[in-house]
């Protein structure tokens, strides 16, 4: 077994995170105690790229469970917990992440993934199936995808005629945009922001870049903070159902003058640039939801600074020429998981995500080679069964259909 990791003398450290994290994941449990008796991905090599931390350990080792050999990456250079990956290799798994790795470092960790020969691969952002591509690497009959610009970049890939093997794009089943990327990023966001900068959200002007899965969420719970909360949009429907949800809708231009705290949660390119920049406000707190740290012009920002410094560990501030200060935090990267004191999505939350990858990687482990190189949905079953088992852990009872019900429901003759 392969590794490279920052120090093995911290895994007890993370054995501990990883015994509280798999507690608090019930569904994949019953994943993982039906994986030890079926034996699923016996014999298959698994590569991923996720964010190296407790509950993301809790997925591998059910894999493990299910019978696969599993090489890790992080897909963040800043999202790795080393107390948990070097429990991870005491565990058996091939851990190639470091909090920090610069970026030469996190693309020679992707490949070093790539040459333990993944046969199925899971990836967050699209990193790992990107790099796989450039280095021409055959073998890999199918994979999953966790977040949405990696789904993104899939489907670029697929409409070129790119992309070689089927994936499996469980960040837009049901189960995983209505709780992972609304709630989970929401709580976490704002977690992160709290601990991070130690401020009240409560009484303040935030403004959430984007009103897609994730920005709804992050509006909504912080409101319920007590925030007075802006809406920025592109996209006419999703700005409509802001104003009907309650949030003001402006343009950037407009909201950069009054905005105290703006989160983006876009998934694109420079939805912050220097134009808004020079309009903020003394003291503008600046950070990042969506999946990549290019929706605030970073260069932008160091361009207009005559001095920046670390006032806070993950608190970067900028100042600009005639004394105003801006506060970036975790350099720009997923605030919620980049930050050191960042705890990521809740425990409950990554329960459901990381089942939905567990049982999609098991159907294509049985059935990878029915399906066309292209991105695929997750099985409607898959999903089901997920909410279902996540149910009955909340000890909720689902109401059923009666044979009457079933029948009115597929008929056309009865109306008024
Ligand atoms: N931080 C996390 O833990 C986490 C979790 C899930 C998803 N993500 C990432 O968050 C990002 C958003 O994901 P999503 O599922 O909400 O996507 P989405 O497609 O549902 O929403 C994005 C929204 O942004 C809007 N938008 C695009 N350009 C804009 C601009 N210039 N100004 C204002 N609005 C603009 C779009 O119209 C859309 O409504 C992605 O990068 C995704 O990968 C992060």
């Amino acid at each position: 077994m392969r590794y490279r990791v920052k120090n093995l003398r911290l895994a007890p450290r993370g054995r501990a995170a990883v015994e509280w994290a798999r507690e608090h994941m019930p569904v994949l449990g019953e994943i993982r105690r039906e994986f030890s008796r079926t034996r699923p991905l016996r014999g298959l090599r698994v590569g991923a790229a996720l964010h190296v931390e407790a509950k993301t350990a809790v997925l591998a080792l059910t894999l493990k469970e299910g019978g696969a050999e599993v090489s890790l990456a992080g897909c963040n250079p800043l999202s790795t917990k080393d107390e948990v990956a070097a429990a991870l290799v005491k565990e058996g798994v091939s851990v190639y992440a470091w909090r920090g790795e610069g970026r030469r470092d996190y693309y020679q960790n992707l490949r070093r993934v790539i040459a333990d020969r993944p046969q199925l691969v899971i990836d967050d952002g699209g990193d790992l199936i990107s790099e796989l591509h450039s280095e021409g690497k055959g073998g890999v009959r199918g994979g999953c995808e966790e977040t949405t610009t990696g789904v993104h970049r899939l489907r670029a890939m697929e409409a070129e005629g790119r992309l070689k093997f089927p994936v499996i794009a469980v960040n837009d089943s049901p189960t995983k945009r209505l709780f992972d990327n609304r709630f989970g990023t929401a709580e976490s966001t704002l977690q992160a922001l709290m601990s991070l900068t130690n401020t009240q959200i409560g009484g303040k002007r935030v403004v959430v870049v984007g009103y897609g899965h994730v920005g709804r969420g992050i509006a909504s719970r912080a409101k319920g903070l007590g925030a007075v909360v802006t809406v920025v949009e592109t996209d006419p429907v999703r700005a409509l159902e802001a104003a009907m949800d309650g949030f003001l809708v402006r343009t950037m231009e407009e909201a950069c003058e009054y905005g105290e705290l703006f989160i983006t949660a876009t998934g694109s390119l420079h939805v912050i640039r220097g134009e808004h920049l020079r309009e903020m406000r003394d003291g503008t707190i600046l950070c990042n939801a969506g999946h990549f740290n290019v929706e605030i012009d970073l260069e932008a920002l160091e361009k207009l600074a005559v001095r920046r410094r670390e006032v806070m560990e993950d608190v970067e501030e900028f100042r600009l020429k005639d004394g105003r200060r801006l506060y970036l935090l975790a350099g720009g990267r997923l605030v919620n998981l980049a930050g050191r004191r960042s705890l990521g999505h809740p425990m409950e939350i990554m329960d459901l995500s990381f089942s939905l990858q567990a049982l999609s990687l098991s159907y294509l482990a049985a059935h990878a080679e029915e399906l066309k190189p292209g991105v695929h949905e997750v099985p409607e079953e898959i999903d089901r069964r997920v909410a279902e088992l996540k149910l009955k852990r909340m000890g909720i009872r689902l109401e059923r259909q009666t044979e009457e019900q079933r029948r009115y429901l597929r008929s056309w003759e009865v109306g008024t």
